[in-house]
């Protein structure tokens, strides 16, 4: 299985954020993870759909937009114009999930949807068929930089589950993904990680040995 890596650019320098767009994209990055927040989901508030709209000229690449807001609905057409190419969203992010992903899919986008830490599998299994994507969260939502949860039991079930449906859907961790956890989250069967504080930590000249050492090459 190719592993994907979709750094977040929650940890990029948001004073030239096109520039470090282009950067995760000439150094190998497979999706940009683009996490959007309101300040009621989650306790912290990043970037909205113009911002996306304004990043879509700097990359080709899949943009991976996840978002950690409530209500959700409202706002998934403004993404999907905005440049979007998967939408993720949480189960406690609006009333009625699978109306939420039959949204997503009708605006001809990937739906993805997302765990917390604290959020059990059985939360999606009756909307496994509308779904391109399960992402388990291993820091609860927020901010970058946190330290990993081992879910790892949790990454195995999904991955279970995911095999269970016979569809190509992603198995996507975001949380304190570094080099080491990413052996680990692979090893019980996700194959797109996303990080953040590891790849953008250095600056732009480590962004391509960053992303080669998490897909598990050698750097
Ligand atoms: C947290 C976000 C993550 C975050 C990951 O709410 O969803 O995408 O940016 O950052 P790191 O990799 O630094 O934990
Ligand atoms: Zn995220």
């Amino acid at each position: 299985m190719s592993i994907l890596i979709s750094p977040s650019i929650l940890s990029a320098d948001f004073a030239r954020l096109g520039d470090e767009v282009r950067a995760i994209d000439a150094a190998g990055a497979d999706y940009i993870h683009i996490d959007v927040m309101d300040g009621h989901f989650v306790p912290n508030i990043t970037i909205g759909p113009a911002v996306v709209k304004a990043l879509r000229p700097h990359s080709s690449k899949v943009f991976d937009v996840h978002l950690m807001i409530s209500p959700v609905d409202l706002f998934l057409k403004d993404f999907a114009d905005a440049g979007a190419d998967i939408i993720t969203v949480h189960p406690e992010a609006g009333a009625h999930l699978h109306r939420t992903l039959q949204t997503i899919k009708a605006l001809g986008k990937k739906a993805g949807v997302s765990l917390n830490p604290s959020t059990p599998l059985s939360a999606i299994v009756h909307v496994m068929d509308l779904v391109d994507l399960v992402l388990i969260m291993t820091v609860n939502p927020g901010f970058g930089g946190q330290s990993f949860i081992p879910l790892l039991d949790k990454v195995r079930d999904a991955r279970a589950m995911i095999d269970a449906t016979g569809r190509d859907i992603d198995l996507e961790i975001d949380g304190g993904v570094n080099q080491e956890t990413a052996r680990d989250v692979i090893k019980a069967g996700a194959n797109v990680l996303v990080a953040g504080n590891y790849v953008f930590k250095n600056g732009q000249g480590h962004y391509a040995t960053a992303i080669r050492s998490l897909r598990g090459d050698a750097v």
